[in-house]
């Protein structure tokens, strides 16, 4: 399995600035990138297509999505639908930030409908998952985990989710600085783990779960080394080449 080296650029970059990045990174980790990892830069919707045309024909780099809307087209003022995300570029997006969730209150109900209709379409969906640091301090990791992960996969089928990976984002780290401990790391991949089995007997084994939440160049190296972690997606530390590109070498 190849680890998914992730970088969420939320509402950050012009267009400009995120050519540049793009530009650089392939600069300081195209020739050293190891086979058995990729890069997958998540600008936003405006910037799709410049990064995408940055990325074209560079091994080992691929673009994505932060969001979009679980119909084919329609009167969605807005919004946006997986086919015009491919058309700029993308392979991926995100489904179930916890900023979708908390900031812009998506339901676990949407989250599940965008998941399938994104793997539908075609494309690798990531959804995200990670408690709040009141659920964590009431002891409801695991029934939170379990709760996002069966309502955001209720409708995906095994042939579906070969394209699908999932990020394990505690709320409490994001953005924040603080790291989760490895073992909560450790505790919360194997609860996703064996969620993902049950669901999904079998193909769940299989499926990438990724670390994000406060990951940096000092912290990436011992994450991504640690079991049933596939991968990490980053925030704050992807947005300049250097910090990311340390990461995505750790
Ligand atoms: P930070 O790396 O800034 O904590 O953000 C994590 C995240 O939300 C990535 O999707």
């Amino acid at each position: 399995m190849k680890k998914l080296m992730a970088a969420n650029w939320k509402m950050h970059k012009t267009r400009a600035e995120a050519r540049d990045t793009a530009r650089d990174l392939v600069g300081l980790i195209a020739d050293k990138l190891p086979q058995d990892r990729e890069v997958l830069l998540i600008p936003a919707f405006t910037a799709l297509v410049d990064v995408a045309q940055s990325l074209a024909g560079v091994p080992g780099f691929l673009t994505g999505a932060q969001n979009f809307y679980p119909e084919t087209h329609g009167a969605f003022t807005g919004e946006i639908s997986p086919a015009m995300l491919a058309d700029a570029g993308a392979t991926h997006v995100l489904t179930g930030h916890s900023e979708r969730r908390h900031v812009l209150s998506e339901s676990d109900t949407m989250v599940g409908r965008k998941t399938a209709f994104g793997l539908g379409a075609g494309l690798g969906v990531i959804l995200c998952v990670g408690e709040t640091i009141k659920e964590r301090q009431a002891s409801r990791v695991a029934e939170v985990l379990g709760r996002q992960l069966s309502a955001g996969l209720a409708d995906v089928s095994e042939d579906l989710a070969q394209r699908l990976v999932v990020a394990y984002e505690p709320v409490w780290a994001i953005g924040t600085g603080v790291t989760a401990q490895t073992s909560d790391i450790l505790q919360a991949h194997a609860l996703v783990r064996a969620k993902l089995k049950e669901l999904l007997p079998v193909g769940g084994a299989s499926v990438r779960i990724l670390y994000g939440g406060s990951v940096k160049p000092d912290n990436a190296g011992e994450i991504i080394g640690l079991d049933n972690v596939e991968g990490v997606l980053v925030g704050g530390a992807s947005l300049a080449a250097d910090s990311f590109s340390r990461i995505v070498l750790a």
